[in-house]
């Protein structure tokens, strides 16, 4: 008889009812169901993404991931001060906005766009809806990021069944999550592609925190006796894995690796890019107005260069629509933000996300064998 080869990680197995320790991150616009359910049904955690979303997507999402899979799955949000209370775009001063629409102006003549001083509209709070409706369908992980959830919150999920994982920057942050309750702790490093996981905005010197492999073990230090730390930033194969596990990590949660795969919803050329030529990664807040590492570009060596203050909150993805939209329509890799870890440089391929798992583990282990 084969006996079954022993967990990689029986603690998060047992928190979360996984049997692969690798985590799917939700991801704004490519997480759907399909990338979720598939990661599931190889015996990771596939979470959805809800930020942005109407509360009828969120539940339809929901429902659909549970018609493809009877594993556990996650739902992600973000729980940042700016998008929990959205900021007055009257309250911003018009000198901010003159700026940063001028910027913009110079790069949308790239599509024929009309030039534009005004003032963004106003962005809804759709966070406390998702959140009703996670807790209402009971779903089996609440998966948070930028930002902590309160204890209060953490105690509604727990009422409704669900396990929360809190992804943190620094491990204040992790300490500050373990006091709120959360059953697993993200430790996300710098390489880590997408936004950078804090609850406010912070100043470009302090948002580039700790690599991935100086973050882990100081927040396992930290509060790896009291819940299983997950790391994340720049791990994109079973290399990755293993180098995490050894470090005493629980797990590893993959952004990046994930985007590039058949079942993600992101576009071909960002798919093409993430496996392919030139794959500079860099921080820039001229997306979305929040701090996030995406490929170099021509856009973000634009902004840079303006040296011009980005729009509180998620203003600035909102006076920016027209130029990115724009962009994807045209299938411009140049201006749109193709989000990215510094991992990419190693990937190769379109996988499957559920080959993805397997072939995670599969070296995970080998490489441990070795020792
Ligand atoms: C395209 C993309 C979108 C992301 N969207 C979210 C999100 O909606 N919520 C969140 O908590 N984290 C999000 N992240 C960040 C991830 O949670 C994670 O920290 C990161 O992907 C890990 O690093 P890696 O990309 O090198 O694997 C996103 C990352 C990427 C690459």
């Amino acid at each position: 008889m084969v006996r079954p080869a022993p967990s990689l990680s029986p603690r998060l197995q047992q928190v979360l009812g996984i049997e692969a320790p690798v985590l799917q991150s939700g991801m704004g616009g490519v997480a759907g169901a399909e990338l979720a359910a598939a990661v599931c049904n190889a015996g990771g955690l596939g979470i959805l993404a809800a930020l942005r979303l109407e509360p009828q997507q969120v539940r339809a999402s929901i429902r659909r991931v549970r018609e493809l899979t009877d594993r556990p799955f996650g739902v992600n949000i973000w729980l940042h001060d700016d998008v929990r209370s959205p900021p007055d775009p009257g309250a911003v001063a018009d000198d901010v906005v003159l700026d940063a629409q001028s910027v913009l102006n110079e790069l949308r003549p790239r599509f024929d766009l009309e030039p534009t001083l005004e003032r963004p509209e106003a962005e809804a709070n759709l966070v406390d809806a998702a959140l009703e409706v996670m807790i209402e369908e009971r779903v089996p992980v609440f998966s948070a990021g930028l930002g902590i959830p309160e204890p209060q919150l953490v105690g509604r999920f727990h009422e409704a069944g669900s396990k929360v994982v809190s992804m943190v920057a620094k491990v204040e942050d992790g300490l500050t999550a373990v006091e709120s309750g959360v059953d697993v702790v993200v430790a996300q490093g710098t390489e880590s592609g997408g936004h950078r996981s804090y609850g406010t905005k912070l100043a470009k010197r302090d948002v580039l925190g700790s690599s991935t492999l100086t973050l882990v073990p100081q927040m396992i230090d930290a509060i790896g006796a009291s819940v299983p730390v997950v790391a994340a930033g720049g791990i994109v194969d079973g290399r990755g894995l293993a180098a995490m596990l050894a470090l005493g990590a629980d797990g590893v949660l993959l952004g990046t690796r994930f985007v590039a795969t058949r079942e993600s919803s992101a576009s071909d050329v960002w798919k093409q890019r993430l496996i392919s030529g030139q794959r500079k990664t860099t921080l820039t807040d001229g997306f979305t107005g929040q701090w996030a590492r995406v490929l170099e570009s021509e856009f973000t060596e634009h902004w840079e260069a303006a040296k011009t203050k980005a729009l509180p909150g998620l203003l600035q993805a909102t006076a920016g629509a027209d130029l990115f939209a724009a962009a994807r329509k045209a299938d411009d890799d140049q201006m749109q933000p193709l989000y990215s870890g510094a991992g990419a440089r190693t990937m190769s391929g379109i996988p499957g996300a559920g080959q993805v798992v397997e072939q995670l583990v599969a070296e995970a282990r080998a490489s441990l064998s070795r020792w």
